[in-house]
């Protein structure tokens, strides 16, 4: 319950919503309490004037007037009831669009560090279902608490002022009832839980089929598929009846509990009017009393199981809330440009796995230099440039910046300055061209410079083939792009912004030699005066390099041009007659 309390600074922000939505409960269960007596004194009224042989007219007007009465209390408990509504869940949809944006803005601020360590439907669970269950309790939840609240004090206090005795007798099965339906719900929840799981393992496998149906068909596998399918959703209906089983349980419960109150009320109140302790109308208002008191009541396990979910949920987002930054802007100090980088004895250790992946490593590029970085897969090159980009920070020595350390230096100018083509491509769901100028958000980009900047990254020609052309839309509803071509549209969206350092994972991998060759001199052309880092499995990337460095293992083992590695017949030697021959 502790963790629920981190909301308290949400419920003080709409203070104003929950003071007015209370006071609407108090409002409408005042009308609502009225109502009974007003039965009762209708019930008490008829039985005396038929006694005295009134005239007809006489009960006639007496009926009009309750039935006035009665209506506008109706009225004024409706009114009510829809202004608490309108104040109390609206509140709880505030507070959760502005817990959805704090979950969301935490996600933007962690590094890489902490997403390598969690899965992605655990981090999505937090900012739908956790958040949604936390909206249950500031909604329904608080409502339902507060409504209990109000119209068992003002219930309570009505029947007391009729008969306490009676009052006693006929609550006694209530706490009963509260603790079934406390039972029966959280049966209920535990069946559902275990209905859903079945359920999304249907929806896996049924996922699994889509995606995969051509490695299905193409290996015969549709009958294995069919029956697992099959085996799945047999479980899912066995889970499904238990379900249904213990919610047709539900409603009689409740109905035989009520029937029980209801029945103390007429025998004990039929024995106390005897003594003429209570009239025949307060006997009516005390069957009212006891139905309106059952529905609140009942709602109790049910609210319960809403708060302690809501507990559970905000118990996750508060530890994910709680995660510092590992890396973090340190200072304000504006940057203006990047002029040089040096690594100095830099080693970099995987926290989970234990991998040495940069060992020792020194290093210096300046502005107008390309260096390029060339090793065997895994030898740590991506890990080099997640340093460069300070993704991670180096487990021993330093990364310095203009002369400064990398820590020391304020971040997100450093990266406005820089651009990244990472090994692994991402392109979001969306036009060609928002994808293009998605690293330039501070100016208006013109068409020129889109055509431009594809021309350079040798992708335009494929772009205008498209119907839409910068417009056409990507992603699983749009058009898919070749494996090259996606690399393409990456490096024009890093070109475009001109950086004063552009660092190129492996992306040209899936591009023939022609067409590096191409790119590869409109990027020298265009970055004369700036830092490029090539990484590449390719020698033939590194053409333009003033130095490159050959990594093994995540040591440096040579380091020099083009020409002076290869007269030293060294490991980068090897690579290039290899390769040379391959192409041959
Ligand atoms: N997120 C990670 N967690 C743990 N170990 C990692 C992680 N990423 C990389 N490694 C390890 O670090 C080493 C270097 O990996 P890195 O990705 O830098 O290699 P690479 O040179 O870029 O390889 P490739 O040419 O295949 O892209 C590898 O042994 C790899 O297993
Ligand atoms: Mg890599």
């Amino acid at each position: 319950m502790k963790s629920l309390s981190y909301l308290n600074k949400y419920l003080i922000k709409y203070k104003w919503r929950l003071i007015f939505g209370i006071i609407c409960i108090i409002v409408s269960n005042y009308f609502g309490v009225k109502m009974p007596t007003v039965v009762s004194n209708a019930v008490n009224g008829f039985i005396g004037e038929i006694k005295s042989n009134e005239s007809f007219n006489t009960i006639a007007l007496m009926s009009l007037k309750l039935f006035g009465f009665y209506m506008l209390l109706s009225i004024g408990k409706g009114f009510f009831l829809f202004l608490t509504r309108q104040t109390i869940i609206v509140m709880s949809r505030h507070i959760e669009f502005d817990l959805k944006n704090e979950v969301y803005n935490q996600y933007q601020r962690l590094n890489f560090s902490f997403y390598k360590k969690s899965n992605t439907g655990d981090l999505m669970n937090r900012i739908s279902e956790d958040v949604s269950q936390v909206r249950m309790y500031l909604g329904p939840g608080l409502m339902y608490t507060i409504n209990l609240a109000v119209l068992f004090t003002l219930c309570v206090y009505a029947m007391m002022q009729i008969d306490v005795k009676l009052t006693l007798i006929v609550l006694a099965p209530l706490p009963l009832l509260s603790f079934m339906i406390y039972k029966v719900s959280s049966k209920m929840n535990k069946l559902s839980k275990y209905v859903q799981e079945e359920q999304s393992a249907m929806s896996t496998i049924a996922q699994e089929t889509f995606s995969g149906i051509r490695v299905i068909k193409a290996y015969l596998r549709e009958r294995e598929m069919a029956k697992k399918f099959d085996d799945s959703s047999d479980e899912y209906k066995d889970r499904t009846m238990r379900l249904v089983l213990v919610n047709a349980l539900f409603m009689p419960t409740i109905v035989f509990l009520i029937g029980t109150s209801t029945l103390m009320a007429i025998y004990f109140g039929g024995l106390l009017t005897y003594t003429n302790d209570i009239t025949p109308g307060d006997i009516v208002a005390f069957v009212f009393y006891v139905n309106m008191l059952t529905w609140p009541f009942a709602s109790v396990g049910w609210v319960t199981s809403i708060i302690q979910r809501a507990a559970a949920s905000q118990e996750r987002i508060n530890e994910f809330l709680d995660v510092v930054p590992a890396i973090q802007s340190c200072c304000e100090e504006p940057l203006a440009k990047i002029k040089d980088i040096a690594f100095d004895k830099v080693s970099y250790t995987h926290e989970n796995s234990g991998i040495e992946a940069i060992k020792n490593l020194s290093f210096t590029i300046k502005a107008g230099e390309t260096l390029g970085v060339v090793g065997r897969t895994g030898s740590g090159k991506s890990t080099l440039l997640n340093l460069m980009m300070r993704q991670i920070d180096p487990t021993k020595g330093e990364v310095m910046v203009n002369g400064e350390n990398l820590k020391k230096i304020n971040l997100d100018d450093y990266h406005k300055l820089s651009g990244v083509v990472p090994q692994e491509v991402f392109l979001f769901s969306d036009s060609i061209r928002n994808n293009i100028q998605f690293g330039v958000n501070d100016r208006e980009v013109t068409e020129e410079e889109i055509i431009d900047i594809s021309k350079k990254a040798y992708v335009y020609h494929n772009i205008v083939q498209f119907k839409e052309g910068f417009d056409t839309l990507l992603g699983e509803r749009g058009v898919n792009l070749s494996g090259g071509q996606k690399q393409r549209v990456s490096i024009a969206r890093a070109l475009l912004k001109k950086p004063d350092l552009l660092l190129l994972d492996d992306c040209l991998s899936a591009v023939d030699t022609e067409t590096e060759d191409f790119i590869l001199k409109s990027i020298a052309e265009q970055s004369k005066n700036n830092m490029t880092v090539i990484v590449s499995h390719r020698i033939s990337s590194l053409r333009y390099a003033d130095k490159i460095i050959v990594l093994d293992d995540g040591s440096k083992i040579e380091e020099g041009t083009h020409e002076e590695l290869i007269l030293k017949e060294g490991i980068y030697s090897e690579m290039y007659h290899k390769q040379l021959a391959e192409n041959d």
